[in-house]
């Protein structure tokens, strides 16, 4: 329990660069406070005593400005920044890691019982007044724009901004991969070996070129497409493939004897 309270409280530090000391962290972050009441009250909850841990969810709310219903399940290293008007539904389920800034619903669509709030992916960052509402899955590593209303699902790892919520970064999909493994296998070199999280400028601009190009490439096919409507006759053939020799260059060189 400890292990966990520590967690909570150090969460706070990598988090919000303005924490200075854990004493400081106890006393003034409504947010820590309002989870610590929480945690008991989902306590009590789950033993069954369900008008106690109301009670103390609204002291909480009382005393923080944030309402969390304590029939919500809430991971590991969650954290509020500032908090005031924040509200957190019964069958909302968060993951680990996650943060919300102030006035954040996690709220219901309908007055169905059963499950009728959202859940919530390790590491989401949800911003200030973003409302998701409805019992759907934000994935893993998304990120909520500030003021945002979601009501559809969110990929992982996705950015979703404005109202009603729209994507503005797509996360990686599967279908990009294939089309840079094929390219990386053409070209024989391995630029996507290397992870996102490897710091070599050199492969992170090769990997950035390859999407644009597969961008364009996207483009040009749909602006082709359009130009078969008024034409059919228009530019009906496939492209020439990459051939393997091709890239022969760049083969010869990858014992470094060219400079
Ligand atoms: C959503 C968010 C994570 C995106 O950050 P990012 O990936 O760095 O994206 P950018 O700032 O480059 O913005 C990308 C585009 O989305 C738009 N955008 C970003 N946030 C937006 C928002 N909340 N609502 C509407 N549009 C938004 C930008 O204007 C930009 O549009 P453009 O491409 O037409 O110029 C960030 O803007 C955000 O809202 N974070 C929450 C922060 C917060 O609540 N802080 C509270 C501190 S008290």
């Amino acid at each position: 329990m400890f292990e966990r309270l520590r967690e909570d409280i150090n969460s706070v530090f990598h988090r919000d660069p303005a924490a200075r000391n854990t004493f400081e962290v106890l006393t003034n972050y409504p947010g820590l406070h309002a989870l610590l009441f929480h945690r008991f009250a989902h306590w009590l909850w789950g033993l069954g005593l369900k008008w106690i841990a109301r009670t103390i969810s609204t002291i909480a709310r009382w005393l923080t400005g944030i309402e969390i219903h304590p029939g919500a399940t809430i991971g590991r290293r969650f954290f509020i920044d500032h908090g005031m008007g924040v509200v957190i539904g019964e069958t909302t389920i968060i993951g680990d890691d996650v943060t919300l800034y102030q006035g954040v619903t996690l709220g219901g669509t309908s007055w169905n019982k059963g499950k009728r709030h959202p859940t919530i992916g390790n590491g989401v960052v949800v911003g200030a007044g973003a409302k998701i509402l409805g019992p759907f899955e934000v994935g893993a590593g998304a990120k909520v724009g500030s003021n945002s209303v979601v009501t559809k699902a969110v990929p992982e790892g996705a950015t979703v901004v404005g109202i009603p919520g729209r994507i503005i970064v797509k996360p990686k999909g599967e279908e990009d991969d294939q089309r840079r493994k094929e390219m990386e296998e053409r070209m024989g070199f391995d630029a996507y070996g290397v992870t996102e999280e490897m710091p070599d400028p050199v492969a992170r601009a090769v990997r950035s070129l390859l999407d644009h190009m597969h961008a364009v490439d996207d483009r040009i096919e749909n602006m082709c497409k359009a130009l078969r409507k008024v034409n059919s006759e228009y530019q009906n053939g496939a492209l020439p493939p990459l051939q393997e020799e091709d890239f022969d260059c760049v083969r010869d060189d990858s014992d470094g004897t060219r400079g």
